[in-house]
């Protein structure tokens, strides 16, 4: 079985639903108010998980009750917690969304005991793969990148400056299209995968500038976009460790992704690798 380290955030997602997003200073009421488990670590631990690879995650909590909640979904689906350590007096993370009835989000990330993930607290464990992200401070991910043997890949989420070692080191690199354009240039650092995504309208996986395959996700009933782009790295980094060529990777991790939408929640959301396989049968037989 596929063996996956997953470092990274840990946050209890408290959702807002509203007709819209409101703008800048701007108050919109009438919201209906949930609490999902969340954080791109966690959310993309439990994706690995659920699409059957083995996982474990290393990451920080504080010791407070939001913490048990962060975690609930992570213990029910089979992740290797004992990496994830628990913090005193530091609060467990939290992220404030707001969901607008299109199913587009706007999200603001009060990292807490995110912040304590440092590099003295991680022991890497072999692995085929190891995924991260940006929600935890930046010199862990560095160490990571340089103390890992397997596939390495980095989702550069939320876009803040990293060293450029964590670039040279990538087989994969993620990013949305937002974060492509802060990026810019820098991303030419990257000699492994880039994955770039655009909604909707698609996505495209280069190496070195040159196309290796470009798809479109299969069109489902939008419910809710948050941690899609969680869902899409970790299937696509899986169905690359397992082998699949670069197109059936992408169209795997797109079919994820889209599903993943069409269910309210972070975790909740994320789908099982028999829902994926059905909605790439889907719309292979709707042409
Ligand atoms: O990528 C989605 C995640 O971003 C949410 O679950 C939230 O916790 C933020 O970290």
């Amino acid at each position: 079985m596929t063996s996956v380290v997953v470092i990274g955030s840990v946050n209890l997602d408290i959702v807002a639903v509203a007709d819209r997003l409101p703008a800048p200073g701007e108050t919109v009421t009438g919201a209906d108010l949930a609490r999902y488990p969340g954080g791109k670590g966690a959310n993309q631990a439990l994706a690995v998980a659920r699409l059957g690879a083995d996982v474990c995650l290393l990451a920080c909590v504080g010791t407070d009750a939001a913490a048990d909640e962060a975690l609930a979904l992570l213990r029910a689906g089979g992740v290797d917690l004992a990496g994830c350590v628990a913090v005193d007096e530091i609060a467990t993370g939290v992220a404030l969304i707001s969901v607008a009835k299109s199913g587009e989000n706007q999200i603001v990330v009060a990292p807490g005991a995110n912040r304590a993930l440092s590099p003295e607290r991680l022991v890497i464990p072999a692995a085929d793969a190891l995924i991260c992200q940006l929600e935890v401070p930046v010199e862990t991910i560095a160490h990571a990148a340089a103390n890992f043997d397997g596939f390495f890949c980095v989702n550069l989420a939320p876009a803040r400056h990293v060293d450029v070692t964590v670039l040279q080191r990538a087989d994969l690199v993620v990013v949305n299209e937002t974060e492509a354009a802060w990026y810019g240039d820098s991303l030419a650092a990257c000699h492994g995968m880039i994955a770039t995504t655009f909604g909707a309208a698609g996505v495209v996986l280069q190496k070195n500038g040159v196309d290796l395959a470009r798809t479109k996700p299969p069109r489902v009933q939008v419910v809710d976009t948050t941690a899609a782009g969680d869902t899409f790295t970790a299937a696509l980094a899986v169905a690359l460790v397992e082998g699949q060529s670069p197109e059936d990777a992408l169209n795997f991790a797109c079919a994820a992704g889209a599903a993943a939408t069409t269910k309210a929640g972070a975790q909740p959301s994320l789908p099982t690798r028999a829902e994926v396989l059905q909605l790439l049968q889907e719309a292979a037989s709707e042409g």
